[in-house]
């Protein structure tokens, strides 16, 4: 959909949390948002047939998450978690100021930068922070950016992995063959900061090959994943908006749709849930 279109009249009711990732990465979001608000309903949609979005232009990544909020809208939810940081990073804002008023002023589309920004302050000693995140997310700059507002003296270097992406979506990332990516970024991180103590994994893709950070990661540099950060920040946002919370259901259901073909999609979802979800097929024309 382009921004001529204009997309269907949005359904008024009480309806599901969305949550949107380019692919099967919002799945690490969404589980943890799911362990601390069990009883709402939510909406998954993993645009896995475009990803990865990383190395994809400003101008694209807005016009694919733009269609993927407008879905959501249209599937009746109220609330849209982007759990995407290249997303967050390359369109929240533009779809905040240039579409929320158009489409219902009264719906929101939150990301994940900030709320993961927000939490760095405590976490850091030596006041030096490395991000690990797609080429768009480090390109953008938009961590040294929030970091700055918040915790002027925090110092931020970032690396971009751009092969990270690939080896979750093609399910490569427990395989042998991901060692040598995995180890060449964190390598060129703490290259251009020998100070760094906290290292942000600044992509919703990244829990997933965890086993293979640690491994590579010395010791004494604390990993912070977002699942759990956005989760407490989304409990404390329906906990300080009660008129955004009446308009979430709760029936405790969780819908997962895909661009691409169910099959895969399923397959791949039970490695990261380790559970059988079933999927639904879903265009954005
Ligand atoms: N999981 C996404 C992120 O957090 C996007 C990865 C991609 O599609 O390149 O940045």
């Amino acid at each position: 959909m382009n921004n001529q279109q204009i997309p269907l009249p949005l359904p008024l009711a009480a309806g599901p949390i969305g949550v949107f990732d380019s692919g099967y990465g919002g799945l690490t979001i969404l589980s943890k948002i799911r362990e601390a608000l069990p009883q709402y309903d939510y909406i998954y949609i993993g645009d896995n047939a475009r990803a990865p979005y990383g190395t994809r232009s400003f101008e694209i990544v807005y016009e694919f998450t733009r269609e993927a909020v407008i879905k959501l809208f249209e599937m009746g939810c109220h609330l849209v978690i982007l759990a995407c940081n290249t997303a967050s990073a390359k369109a929240l804002r533009s779809i905040q100021m240039n579409d929320l008023p158009g489409l219902d002023p009264q719906r929101r589309v939150l990301g994940v930068i900030r709320p993961t920004v927000e939490c760095i302050g405590s976490l850091t000693h030596s006041r030096h922070i490395g991000v690990l995140a797609t080429s768009g997310t480090i390109l953008s700059e938009s961590y040294p950016m929030e970091v700055r507002k918040l915790f002027p003296d925090i110092e931020v270097s970032g690396q971009a992995c751009p092969l990270w992406v690939p080896l979750v979506e093609n399910n490569e990332a427990a395989s042998e063959g991901a060692d040598y990516f995995v180890k060449k970024y964190i390598d060129e991180l703490l290259a251009k900061d020998h100070l760094i103590d906290t290292v942000i994994l600044g992509c919703t893709h990244y829990p997933l090959l965890l086993p293979k950070i640690r491994q590579y990661m010395p010791q004494d540099i604390t990993i912070m994943s977002q699942g759990e950060l956005v989760a407490q920040s989304l409990k404390d946002y329906l906990r300080r908006h009660p008129e955004m919370e009446k308009r979430c259901t709760r029936g405790a259901t969780c819908q997962y749709c895909t661009t691409e073909a169910e099959d895969k999609f399923s397959a791949s979802a039970a490695t990261f849930l380790n559970e059988l979800v079933s999927v639904r097929h879903i265009d954005f024309m």
